[in-house]
């Protein structure tokens, strides 16, 4: 290394020094004291009540679409519903699988999630995430009309009552 590269290089390391220790600097600066001290998370954006309300809400209308669908296909599985809804249906759960994914993304504590889906939250949204997967391929199962791949996919593909048993609280009214 001739003596120029070598004081680039020492320039290059400087630089990068001092990225750092701005970084840390403006990290502490910020701190933690703008997050909820309940919302640990570190990729926790800062959110007020009324936007808490509104993520709130919105997770709940897209589980009682989960729910409305499942009932629907339960009926198609049984018979009492015709299977020409099945493909509908089954595209429906997918897609309020998916929704369910960003639904949950943002730390929002409250209505029916237990502190759990909070402090698991990595772990929650692999949950979640491996649902619209499953859910996906029951849709894709689903587009021909068979009612019979859809019936072998469904327990795998709605984890509703397993995570519920995890991270949903009781209803308290
Ligand atoms: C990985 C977790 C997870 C999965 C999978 C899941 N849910 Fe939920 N669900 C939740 C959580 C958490 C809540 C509470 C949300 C809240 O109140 O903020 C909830 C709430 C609900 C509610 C109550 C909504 C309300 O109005 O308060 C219904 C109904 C529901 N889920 C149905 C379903 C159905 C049906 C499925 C499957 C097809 C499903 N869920 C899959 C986590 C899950």
């Amino acid at each position: 290394m001739d003596r120029r590269t070598g004081l680039q290089g020492a320039k290059r390391k400087w630089a990068c020094a001092m990225a750092v220790g701005i970084a840390l600097f403006s990290f502490h600066q910020a701190g933690w004291s703008e997050v909820t001290p309940a919302v640990a998370g570190a990729d926790a954006p800062v959110i007020d009540k009324a936007e808490a309300d509104g993520i709130i809400f919105e997770r709940q209308q897209v589980m009682l679409r989960l729910d409305k669908d499942a009932k629907t296909l339960g009926m198609i599985a049984a018979g009492s519903a015709p299977a020409s809804k099945l493909a509908e249906t089954t595209r429906s759960i997918a897609e309020a699988a998916r929704d369910s994914v960003a639904a949950f993304e943002t730390v929002a504590p409250g209505g029916r999630s237990k502190p759990e889906v909070w402090s698991n939250h990595p772990d929650y949204m692999r949950a979640l995430r491996d649902f619209a997967v499953k859910a996906e391929a029951m849709a894709k199962a689903g587009q021909g009309g068979d009612v019979n791949a859809v019936t072998g996919l469904m327990i795998d593909a709605m984890p509703c009552k397993q995570c519920h048993d995890r991270y949903r609280a009781p209803k308290t009214s």
